[in-house]
């Protein structure tokens, strides 16, 4: 049997790798899950967003999908390696959980010069230390800076991300990370909320930083995974479809995903436990 592709965070930013995922993979079948009602995950503890991350890949695999990326950070830093270990074996081997972690720190090894990193992230992805300690099992050069920036994702999931009152928190986390290391040449958005603040945060930041966002990244490796696995490959629906299905309001999701993808789109209620 065939499915979509899911494709989950805990609210709006994990669309922004949608959006890059569709556009690299058009004919696939997407079912994205946003988790808005309990968004955001960036200050819950381990145990509550992994319980949550499960839920939402279990109700994912429910709907068919046979394979999940989990478009979070967070949730990729807090709850995919059990995912895979653990629970994948017993709720069913044959289908796979993919995360966003690994596509950027293989990609950044080859972009910094300096060989000074330094990662924007939630409290949560910070506090987990995943992107230190995977950055230095392939890359043990590079010195990696974390800054956790706990008021973008509220920001974006408000609506007040272009607004002039961002600026100050924007400004607030760049400073105290770039002046911390002054050799970092490259910024990681390790938040999939964060590349809406993009056009913010390149104006705070100094013409010699580079800004990495994931959702290239995560699409590119998604195709190069794809295509080196043909019995998931074949299992993905191609149809070009996508649907949306969000915790919270129905009509509350479709008025600002449309924003957040500049097109109308409709969504569907999701009861997770
Ligand atoms: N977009 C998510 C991430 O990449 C998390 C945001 C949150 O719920 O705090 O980390």
């Amino acid at each position: 049997m065939q499915g979509s592709i899911g494709i989950f965070d805990s609210g709006y930013g994990g669309l922004t790798i949608l959006e890059q995922i569709r556009r690299k993979l058009p004919d696939y079948d997407y079912v994205y899950l946003g988790d808005n009602a309990r968004s955001p995950y960036g200050n819950r503890s381990f145990e509550v967003v992994y319980s949550f991350t499960l839920q939402a890949v279990k109700w994912l695999f429910a709907q068919g999908c046979p394979l999940v990326i989990l478009a979070c950070n967070t949730a990729s830093a807090k709850a995919l390696r059990t995912i895979q270990q653990r629970d994948l074996p017993q709720i069913d081997s044959s289908r796979r959980v993919l995360g966003v972690i690994r596509p950027t720190v293989e990609y950044i090894g080859n972009i910094t010069c300096s060989r000074h990193v330094g990662i924007l992230g939630t409290p949560g992805t910070i506090s987990s230390g995943s992107y230190p300690i995977e950055i230095n099992k392939l890359f043990p050069d590079i010195t990696v800076e974390s800054q956790d920036c706990p008021m973008w994702v509220p920001l974006v999931e408000n609506n007040e991300h272009n607004d002039c009152g961002a600026d100050y928190f924007i400004n607030k986390y760049i400073d105290r990370i770039l002046c911390r290391d002054k050799k970092i040449d490259t910024l990681i958005l390790a938040c999939t909320h964060y590349p809406l603040l993009e056009k913010k945060i390149i104006k705070a930041i100094p013409v010699n930083v580079k800004l990495v966002s994931q959702g290239i990244l995560v699409a590119d490796s998604l195709a190069d995974y794809l295509y080196r696995h043909p019995e998931i490959d074949i299992r993905c629906k191609k149809n070009s479809e996508c649907r949306f299905y969000t915790t919270e309001s129905e009509e509350k999701f479709a008025s600002m995903a449309s924003i957040f993808l500049k097109g109308k789109i409709k969504s569907e209620k999701a009861h997770l436990e």
